[in-house]
């Protein structure tokens, strides 16, 4: 295979910034070269240009800025037509236009058109990798796979389990949730480069009976993912006490019900104790902070310094359709202002490791994707520092790595996002997309 390298500004990571100065490593010269999807090196020109080998083909663009693609730890696919629709707060929301919208995936057409778009705009927005709930429909689950498998990228995705408290026409039972669970593991699981998730949607939607089922199955496949949410909202949490009377916590249940463990991932994580805040570092469950989600259906501040603190494994979501944005740069964006809330300076620099190197950590996927490691796999964003007038302006006056990776995260979206690669290939171009746009609109 013949390579191909791209001569830009690079940002990579060496540990996490939060614990050293020089966690970050950026290259204002730097040049990534890929061969077979994988990559082959990544640093300074000066000191890698002799890995070229004679007939790679490099590509220049040194006013744009390369970063290992943008990891999503929560996310609705099926939420993707209802995103932006008021409510009330969580539980109406789910009632009013959620449930509704969900029973559309029954259809496998509508999956599979609904998936490609999904897919299509995360792309858009940077992001290469996400934790992704499909339906209770064992068909959601397979049109999402078969679309991301079609791009080749690296998905975490699962049919959700819901046995109760929802519309009879989105409900499994224990036993089918189970059945249908481990038949797509078996179709899907290490497929290429696709993972399941066991999705039990929240305590409320689920009988002891199906968590229980759940936690069996889990126990068989140590090395699938789990979602689910956990203290989101008030008024949930106070359902949840009175749907199950005698645990510590809302987050005691899913331990009861061996769900906590490595590659164990909770959406939203606001209203934990400094005892479950421990258990979820003890035992490697993953918190996922979704501030546009949060911020939108009122739900609550996380608290950045109460989790690090307690060393809880952290990751930044959009958790759209609650969450308001596609864009983990605008996830960023409100995620720093949450944080500023709870009296917390989130850096732009510390959020980008969340968003990459940090979430791939955490998800014990750094072997994969999240770096720009030699033999990791080629996934990666092209940043346009001059996507917009206002952004090229602002860009003009950074004097730190810190104030330009910032003007990104306060400034940037989808328009930012100039390619996305994803295993070496090109699987998003802002230019062509807009000019798609504009053929169709004609
Ligand atoms: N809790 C249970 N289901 C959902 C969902 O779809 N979105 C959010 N934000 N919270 C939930
Ligand atoms: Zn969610």
């Amino acid at each position: 295979m013949t390579q191909t390298a791209y001569r830009a500004q690079l940002l990579t990571f060496r540990e996490d910034p939060a614990h050293a100065a020089d966690g970050a490593v950026y290259e204002a010269d730097g040049l990534l070269i890929v061969e077979d999807g994988k990559v082959v090196a990544a640093g300074a020109y000066a000191s890698i240009r002799d890995r070229l080998s004679p007939d790679a083909t490099v590509q220049t663009m040194r006013d744009k800025l390369i970063v290992p693609g943008f990891i999503d730890s929560h996310i609705h696919y099926p939420q993707t037509d209802m995103i932006a629709s008021p409510a009330p707060g969580l539980l109406p929301w789910l009632n009013t236009y959620t449930f509704p919208t969900e029973r559309g995936f029954e259809n496998p057409a509508v999956a599979r058109e609904t998936a490609s778009f999904f897919i299509d705009e995360l792309l858009a927005c940077g992001t290469t990798t996400a934790l992704v709930y499909c339906t209770v429909h064992k068909q959601s689950a397979d049109a999402f796979f078969t679309e991301s498998e079609a791009r080749n990228l690296r998905m975490v995705a699962g049919k959700v389990l819901m046995d109760r408290n929802c519309p009879e026409f989105l409900r499994d039972t224990a036993q089918s949730g189970y059945d249908d669970s481990a038949e797509l593991i078996a179709r899907w699981h290490g497929r290429g480069r696709q993972h399941y998730a066991l999705t039990p949607r929240f305590a409320p939607t689920s009988t002891e009976a199906q968590l229980e089922a759940c936690g069996a199955l889990a126990q068989k496949h140590q090395d699938v993912f789990i979602q689910s949410h956990v203290a989101e909202n008030t008024d949930e949490i106070k359902w949840v006490e009175s749907l199950f009377p005698g645990h510590r916590s809302y987050l005691d249940i899913y331990d009861h019900y061996n769900l906590l463990r490595r590659r164990a991932v909770y959406g939203h994580c606001i209203y934990l104790d400094e005892r479950d805040r421990q258990r979820m570092a003890e035992t490697g469950a993953v918190a996922s902070h979704c501030p546009t989600s949060n911020l939108f259906l009122g739900s609550g501040l996380f608290d950045f310094e109460k989790a690090g603190e307690s060393n809880m494994p952290v990751a930044l979501a959009t958790d759209v359709g609650g969450g308001t944005s596609f864009s983990m740069l605008q996830t960023m964006n409100e995620a720093h202002k949450v944080a500023r809330l709870t009296g917390h300076h989130l850096t732009a620099t510390r959020m980008f490791w969340l968003a990459t190197t940090g979430a791939a950590q955490v998800l014990e996927l750094d072997d994969k994707i999240g770096t720009l490691k030699p033999g990791s796999e080629a996934d990666f964003v092209v940043l346009d520092p001059n996507a917009t007038p206002l952004l090229a302006r602002r860009m003009a006056r950074t004097e730190s790595l810190e104030e330009l990776l910032f003007a990104f995260a306060l400034l940037g979206d989808d328009r930012a996002v100039f390619e996305t690669y994803a295993a070496g290939k090109r699987v998003h171009a802002r230019e062509s997309r807009r000019t798609a746009k504009l053929e169709m609109a004609a």
